[in-house]
């Protein structure tokens, strides 16, 4: 299985100058809730930091309501959710104060097979660039999907998973890392790129409300008392704030189907049934299928 990326739209793309200094203070921000796309900020922000920039990596909800023009370029990324970015991601974003003339790119992880990644890391520029940013770069990196009704113990009994259930691999962070060199490159350049949305079938599956969809197909979202051990997780993970771990509830109105409190539940506590069967969580099938994600060397080097 390759790894699909793009550094910008290939098709389509026409090149203009602007006025571009040489970068020195830069910004990742990420939202992440399995951690592949904090991986790929980091990484980006280590290749950055390599060459000598001054680099600021954050989750992006610290960065709400902020003013970024202290900074010469600015990198937001996010998973792709239901063919779109998350909606909290997008709240952050148009909560920025006005960007002046600041080089912007983004990326995106995913994990499914459609080929409608490239509009979610469209959607970021765009609204970046509604903010008053110059789009320089944009890529989508595939991993393992974290998607728990996908899944279910007949599915990842078979020994041979599908390929993006290898991933991220070397190749991956090859790809992340070049992705890191070109938007250097572009800045250095004065190079932007044009950005558009290609049209598919499942980017139409986003007017029909699919959060509203899964809700109703996820018949229950409780915490098992017996084995929830009060860790806090699902609470930090949830961007509704729909869960008070301390009184074992889940309000089901404020959920956004996210998946965050069972993908990191680390007792597998959460409760979710779909189609009958109890669903369990991103870190219960790595640990059930014993599969460790391999980190690229530069964090390695600094945990
Ligand atoms: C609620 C939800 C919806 C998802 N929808 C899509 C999708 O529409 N297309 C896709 O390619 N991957 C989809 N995925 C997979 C994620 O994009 C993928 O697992 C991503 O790398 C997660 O990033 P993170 O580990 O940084 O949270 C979905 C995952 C979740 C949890």
């Amino acid at each position: 299985m390759s790894n699909l990326f793009v550094f910008g739209c290939i098709s389509d793309s026409k090149i203009h100058a602007y006025k571009s200094k040489e970068p020195k203070n830069v910004l990742v921000l990420w939202f992440s809730q399995t951690g592949h796309t904090e991986i790929y900020g980091k990484l980006i922000g280590a290749v950055w930091e390599k060459m000598g920039l001054n680099v600021t990596c954050s989750e992006i909800r610290e960065f709400y309501n902020k003013n970024l023009n202290e900074y010469d370029l600015v990198l937001i990324a996010a998973p792709v959710f239901n063919y779109d970015i998350p909606g909290y991601v997008k709240d952050c974003i148009n909560s920025l104060k006005q960007l002046n003339e600041i080089p912007v790119a983004s990326f995106v992880s995913y994990g499914g097979p459609e080929g409608d990644q490239h509009n979610a890391a469209s959607i970021i520029l765009e609204l970046l660039s509604e903010k008053g940013g110059i789009p320089v770069g944009m890529a989508t990196f595939m991993n393992m999907g974290a998607y728990p009704p996908v899944w279910d113990d007949n599915t990842i009994s078979s020994p041979d998973l599908p390929g993006n259930k290898t991933l991220p691999d070397e190749e991956t962070y090859n790809s992340v890392r070049a992705f890191a060199g070109f938007i250097i490159d572009q800045v250095g350049q004065g190079k932007r790129i044009e950005v558009d949305k290609h049209i598919t079938l499942r980017r139409l599956a986003t007017v029909i409300n699919p959060i509203f969809w899964t809700k109703l197909a996820i018949k229950k979202h409780s915490i098992d008392k017996d084995t929830c051990i009060q860790c806090g997780t699902c609470k930090k993970k949830c961007p509704a704030n729909a869960i008070d771990p301390s009184e074992y509830v889940v309000n089901r109105d404020r959920c956004v189907m996210c998946f965050g409190c069972i993908n990191n539940c680390p007792q597998n506590a959460i409760i979710m049934t779909y189609s009958g069967r109890r669903l369990f969580g991103f870190k219960e099938l790595l640990k059930r299928k014993n599969i460790k994600i391999k980190e690229p060397e530069e964090l390695q080097v600094k945990s």
